[in-house]
């Protein structure tokens, strides 16, 4: 193995946490950008941690002495944060990345080589106008639907392009050679459930917020109706979507943005699995109207069968093996360190 060094930002989030010890544990040096500091654990596990925002020059310029090889930026604010304050979650998730594709193009033309830039899309990039359009188009294809009805949406759809063109047209009316510094890869994440952390300010958030109520023995109102019903994946193979991807040969993708799916589970579904292992759990089914409606607008199961063909997606976990065998293991374990 060839040690790399990585550039995290978003690492105390729900995917950085998990994405950070895999990397780390491979070998690879990882330096963390998060606006909190990390816990004593995770810092250890890093050559540096920059406690910072994404939108101020200190923190760029101090990540950038760096000769980082990959970028995973997963900075950003989740959809319902984005819609509570639109302007805030364009800064971040548009400048944001911006500034870190220019890091990555300075770097790259600093080093001589292409630094990897690993993007975490979503499935809120789509839109679909009615719940009869929703069920009549059932799975989505890549270029399908683009029409994201939540600033969150927007923003990450515009990223996918912003990619693109760092990657492929930047600065191209200059005399010297100007591209092939940033290889820009993404996917497009369905709702992920964590058993060690949960999200905060996402749409999709229900259904990690009733897995992780009902282990607490605390009370959960549901905020959609128990018909909802958008993609989930496990956090292990949404990490693992991410590192295979950014592994693949050049030449085995045909595009920048893949689709990856898991399982679809309905909200009622998960509610009857969360029963099954905690049969306490008290939870009622109270839709708040306008995130009911951006659940509406996300498809109900994405076709990610370019995934699988070009490098090899497969998940792992269905929702009853995602429970079985990852959640009630390690959220009892830790909720009960809770308690002692
Ligand atoms: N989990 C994200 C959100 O709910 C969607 O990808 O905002």
């Amino acid at each position: 193995m060839i040690k790399k060094t990585i550039l995290l930002t978003g690492a105390n989030g729900e995917i950085g946490h998990t994405l950070l010890e895999e990397l780390t544990y491979s070998g690879h040096s990882v330096v963390a950008i998060d606006l909190q500091p990390l816990s004593k654990e995770h810092e250890a596990l890093c050559e540096e941690v920059i406690v910072g925002n994404i939108l101020d020059e200190d923190v760029i310029r101090a990540a950038e002495k760096y000769d980082i090889n990959e970028i995973y930026h997963l900075a950003a604010l989740l959809s319902t944060s984005s819609e509570r304050n639109p302007e805030l979650g364009h800064r971040v998730n548009v400048e944001g990345t911006l500034n870190f594709l220019q890091l990555a193009y300075r770097v790259g033309k600093r080093i001589g080589e292409a630094v990897k830039f690993l993007f975490p899309s979503t499935i809120a990039v789509f839109g679909i106008p009615s719940l009869e359009d929703k069920i009549r188009i059932g799975k989505v294809k890549e270029d399908d639907c683009l029409m994201p009805m939540t600033m969150y949406g927007v923003n990450k759809l515009y990223n996918e392009h912003l990619g693109r063109y760092y990657s492929e047209l930047y600065k191209r009316l200059s005399i010297e050679k100007e591209t092939g510094y940033i290889d820009f890869r993404g996917v497009r994440f369905p709702g992920l459930i964590s058993a060690f952390t949960v999200p905060t300010g996402g749409t999709s958030d229900y259904a990690p917020e009733m897995i992780h109520a009902a282990a607490q023995h605390k009370p959960y109102n549901c905020f959609v109706r128990p018909d909802a019903q958008i993609p989930f994946m496990a956090m292990p193979d949404g990490v693992r979507a991410l590192t295979e991807l950014a592994a693949a040969p050049a030449e085995s993708l045909t595009r920048r943005i893949y689709n990856i799916g898991a399982f679809a589970p309905t909200a009622s579904d998960i509610f009857d699995v969360v029963r099954v292992s905690f049969p306490d759990a008290n939870i009622v089914f109270k839709p708040d109207v306008n995130r009911q409606a951006i659940i509406d607008s996300w498809p109900s199961d994405v076709d990610d069968s370019a995934a699988r063909n070009d490098w090899g997606w497969e998940p792992k976990y269905d929702l009853e093996r995602t429970f079985v065998e990852y959640l009630l293991p390690n959220i009892t374990r830790l909720y009960s360190s809770y308690e002692l």
